[in-house]
């Protein structure tokens, strides 16, 4: 078992933002790291950037997840059974070795946010603008959120916050896109918010990120008050500089 490196603290969400890159199947040694499922579920995605993608975003998780659990990378195992209908594979991913630990993952295009929580579930999401998205302003919007859309200079980038609050919550308890957006109201009040939602018949709250000009992120968390560790991945992956990685970059707390 390789040593604990990485404490949570009560009421804090660690946030890691990265872009790890690609990792090629063959030869790699990383690739070692990963499952014979998660081998399998790579080789499907296409193109193949697509899946190298993937597997140096997989293997990244994995070696957060190690620095958390103190279980090497490889033997780090996912537990996808769904809480709500029991289906094994579509469920919120757990750690099978990290009880205490809520993960949430999200790739926007080769950039990977990853949230952990030691004493909350939580949620995430991360989404870039993008253009026309209003036709889709319905789908995605309560009633109250469409009146405020009116009013926005900019719709596409007014949508995308609401979008990746509301996929924060909807990943938070389990649902994931099985809920219509329009059926998750997180409101529009301009500026940063802490929203407050009721789904499943529990209470949620959401607050937004920025991370680049056109990159959003949210979490979602059961509790309503927390302070996030902002960290950063090293483009470097391999245990070692990961590791290097984690100690180089000292925690941002906001
Ligand atoms: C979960 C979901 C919203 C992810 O959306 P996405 O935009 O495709 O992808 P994101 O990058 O935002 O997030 C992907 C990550 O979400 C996580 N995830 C997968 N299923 C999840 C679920 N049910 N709840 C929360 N998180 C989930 C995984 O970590 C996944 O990472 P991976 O693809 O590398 O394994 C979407 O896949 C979904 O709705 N899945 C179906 C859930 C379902 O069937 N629900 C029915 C409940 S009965
Ligand atoms: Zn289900």
């Amino acid at each position: 078992m390789a040593t604990e490196i990485i404490c949570t603290q009560d009421g804090v969400i660690d946030l890691w933002i990265g872009r790890p890159g690609h990792v090629p199947f063959d030869g790699s040694q990383y690739v070692l790291s990963l499952s014979t499922n998660e081998v399998r579920r790579a080789g499907r995605f296409r193109p193949e950037a697509l899946a190298t993608q993937w597997v140096a975003h997989r293997i990244a998780l994995r070696q957060i997840l190690s620095a958390y659990t103190g279980v090497s990378p490889e033997n780090i195992e996912f537990d996808t059974t769904c809480r709500l209908c029991g289906d094994s594979q579509h469920g919120k991913p757990r750690v099978v070795q990290g009880a205490k630990l809520s993960f949430s993952a999200a790739h926007c295009g080769g950039a990977l946010l990853v949230g952990i929580s030691a004493d909350s579930e939580i949620g995430v999401d991360l989404e870039a603008v993008r253009p026309h998205m209003e036709p889709l302003a319905r789908q995605i919007c309560t009633e109250p959120e469409l009146t405020r859309l009116t009013g926005e200079p900019d719709v596409d980038r007014a949508l995308i916050r609401l979008w990746v609050q509301k996929e924060a919550l909807v990943k938070g308890c389990g649902l994931g896109l099985a809920k219509p957006m329009s059926e998750v109201y997180v409101g529009v009040s301009p500026g940063p918010r802490t929203a407050t939602t009721r789904m499943s018949g529990s209470s949620w709250w959401v607050r937004e990120y920025q991370f680049g000009p056109s990159l959003y992120g949210a979490v979602a968390s059961a509790l309503p008050t927390w302070d996030v560790r902002m960290l950063m991945m090293e483009r470097a992956l391999g245990p070692r500089s990961f590791r290097h990685a984690v100690t180089a970059f000292p925690p941002i707390i906001f």
